[in-house]
């Protein structure tokens, strides 16, 4: 299975990303998290950086370079889970071209839908254990006491920055849908109620689709 997850910051989308590819045995790439991951390592320009804690998007051309090489490893040969990429037509244009050069194509397209009131609530309060990548929410999902001193705060997770997130993710974002779903590939799932429910709403998606 070839997937694609789309849908606003505090979606979701890395929380059921995780539980379907340990599911069905795909990768889950992520592009914030390789962003993230480059930026720990010193090797995110500056520039991208300061984009990235202001909330804003980091040119199409560097997130397609990632996907490009990524989805070339030996675990994605079988299929994998795309988290947050493409975001912008430009990015699911260049997406369907790298994939049709391998003979390739995408399965579907998962839209996460959630109200932006509860967007807000979930981004700044979620925490990411920085050993494991486990993601927790202080209310919804408590972390456990040990894992207390390892927890992280994303500097864009601090809610003016969430706000930002969100208004950027309604403009650039704004084309994608109608696009894939001219192209017959999107779903539209109900990203509101727990993390099983919504598990479960996927799960009925993508069995549809197998
Ligand atoms: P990225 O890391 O992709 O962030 P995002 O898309 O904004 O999504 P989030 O990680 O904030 O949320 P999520 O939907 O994964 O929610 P989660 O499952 O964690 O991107 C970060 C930045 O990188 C971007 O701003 C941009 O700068 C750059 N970037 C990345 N990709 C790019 C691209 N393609 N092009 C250009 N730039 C790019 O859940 C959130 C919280 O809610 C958690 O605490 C969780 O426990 C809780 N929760 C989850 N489900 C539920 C539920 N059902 N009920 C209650 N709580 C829940």
């Amino acid at each position: 299975m070839r997937l694609v997850f789309v849908g606003p910051p505090g979606a979701g989308k890395g929380t059921q990303a995780k539980l379907i590819c340990e599911r069905w045995k795909i990768p889950q790439i992520s592009t914030g998290d390789m962003l993230r991951a480059a930026k720990a390592s010193g090797q995110l320009p500056e520039e991208l950086v300061k984009q990235m804690a202001a909330g804003g998007l980091v040119p199409d051309e560097v997130v397609i370079d990632l996907i490009s090489k990524r989805t070339q490893d030996a675990d994605a040969k079988e299929g994998f889970l795309l988290d947050g990429f493409p975001r912008t037509v430009p990015q699911a244009d260049a997406l369907d071209r790298v994939l049709e050069s391998r003979g390739q194509k995408l399965t579907v397209v998962l839209a996460l839908e959630v109200p932006k009131e509860n967007l807000i609530e979930r981004a700044v309060l979620r925490r990411t254990d920085k050993r494991t990548g486990q993601i927790y929410h202080l209310k919804y999902k408590p972390p456990p006491p040990d894992a207390e001193a390892h927890l992280e705060h994303r500097p864009d997770d601090h809610e003016e920055v969430v706000r930002n997130r969100v208004e950027v993710y309604e403009k650039m974002t704004a084309d994608l849908l109608p696009h894939y779903e001219k192209s017959g590939r999107l779903k539209r799932i109900d990203g509101v109620g727990t993390v099983e429910e919504v598990t479960a709403r996927v799960i009925a998606a993508l069995e549809a689709v197998r």
